[in-house]
């Protein structure tokens, strides 16, 4: 990754990833970066680190602009290895007066690298640091991604270095959201929040009013993953109230995974019945999407059916693997339902609803299930559950 300056003495000195495909399960299919700040002034200060591996890539544009001993501060707004895995490098490199954490960083930090002598100094929301012409202020956001995480906001500049917040999985040698093409940007800002943020998104609810009532006035968000925020700060901004909010489009997902095709012939009745309405429906094969990306659509989805055949008193291996990786997300606000073909026991149905309840998902269906391959009668069920769904969400956006 080029150095680049993105203000007066503030240099992008991260990393680029274009190999990476896969982020703890979450397939990253455009690579990624990790980003980190350098701020030239009296006390010369990097905002985080870079995965291990790329250390040289940090090491050399760093080198560019001074001699990495002289960093006399640094920041670690996020413990998680991305931003992390070089720390213990560059401490014994620059030997920092500060190591600027927040109390749950300082903890998390301790748990990782077991370094009691590094020279921690525990910032709380609110605190400021003087780095000699500018002033970095900070604030905690729990959860975002981690207990320790926070966001550090450099007054002077406006320039609001927000860490995985706002951030995508995206790696392009372009620096800007206006130099690429934003519903691409969107499309990968919404992937990322759906694999990382939802289950936290009443804390992003709350940092989101938090940041609202500090009334900043930030030219810059610079994330330290994707690209940096100048134009479109609104945009992702208002992205972030509606997903933190569980605001839908009047979507429908039919995600199923079949045996012998009678799930499939069951799901493609769903969506018959579905289309008689006036909303969006998309049918998800689970062999033919990655459960990052069917998450992905998701979170802005009104409604989501399941599918899957009964195998071996469960469900077959792609929808087990989906459900229970979306049920660790915790979506909310969604209709659903399932259904499914079985041999003998049929136990599919009764484990997806199982799993939906226990998210408070409006059931509404109690749920069809058909032995071997379905009946005409048993797809005209199929159709009627996907026609009264249908109708549902097709009412609640009628103006
Ligand atoms: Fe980019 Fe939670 O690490």
């Amino acid at each position: 990754m080029a150095v680049q300056e993105i203000a007066k003495g503030i240099y992008s000195v991260g990393a680029r990833d274009w190999d990476i495909r896969d982020m703890h399960g979450y397939s990253t299919n455009r690579g990624t970066t990790y980003n980190a700040y350098l701020i030239i002034d009296k006390k010369i200060t990097l905002l985080d680190t870079v995965k291990h591996y790329c250390m040289d890539q940090l090491l050399e544009n760093i080198r560019q602009i001074i001699d990495p001993a002289k960093i006399d501060y640094i920041v670690a707004n996020h413990v998680e290895m991305d931003h992390s895995g070089g720390l213990t490098q560059m401490m014994e490199l620059c030997k920092p007066e500060k190591l600027i954490c927040s109390p749950m960083g300082k903890k998390a930090l301790l748990d990782h690298f077991h370094h009691e002598e590094w020279p921690y100094e525990v910032v709380k929301s609110g605190n400021q640091i003087s780095l000699g012409k500018r002033t970095l202020q900070f604030l905690e956001t729990r959860m975002l991604h981690w207990p320790d995480s926070m966001f550090s906001y450099l007054k002077e500049e406006g320039i609001l270095f927000s860490n995985d917040a706002f951030a995508e999985h995206l790696c392009t040698s372009e620096l800007y959201d206006d130099e690429i093409d934003l519903s691409l940007l969107m499309q990968e800002c919404g992937k990322y929040y759906a694999n990382i943020l939802y289950p936290y998104s009443g804390l992003v609810k709350k940092v989101m009013e938090t940041v609202d009532e500090m009334n900043l006035d930030i030219k810059m968000i610079a994330p330290d993953h994707g690209v940096i925020w100048r134009k479109h700060i609104d945009t992702i901004f208002e992205a972030y109230r509606q997903w933190s909010s569980g605001t839908a489009s009047k979507k429908v997902l039919v995600i199923y995974e079949t045996m012998w095709d009678s799930t499939r012939k069951m799901a493609f009745a769903v969506e018959k019945g579905l289309l008689e309405n006036d909303v969006s429906v998309k049918m998800i094969n689970l062999k033919t999407m990655h459960y990052s990306d069917v998450i992905a659509e998701v979170l802005d989805a009104r409604a989501i059916l399941l599918g899957s055949s009964t195998l071996n008193n469960g469900m077959l291996p792609a929808m087990n693997n989906f459900i229970y990786y979306m049920k660790g997300l915790k979506p909310f606000n969604k209709l659903a339902a399932s259904f499914g073909s079985f041999g003998w026991s049929g136990e599919a149905v009764g484990l997806m609803n199982g799993i939906l309840e226990g998210l408070k998902l409006e059931l509404v269906d109690s749920g069809i299930k058909h032995k071997y391959v379905p009946t005409e009668e048993a797809l005209e069920a199929c159709t009627e559950m996907g026609r009264r769904v249908g109708a549902k969400v097709a009412g609640e956006f009628t103006v």
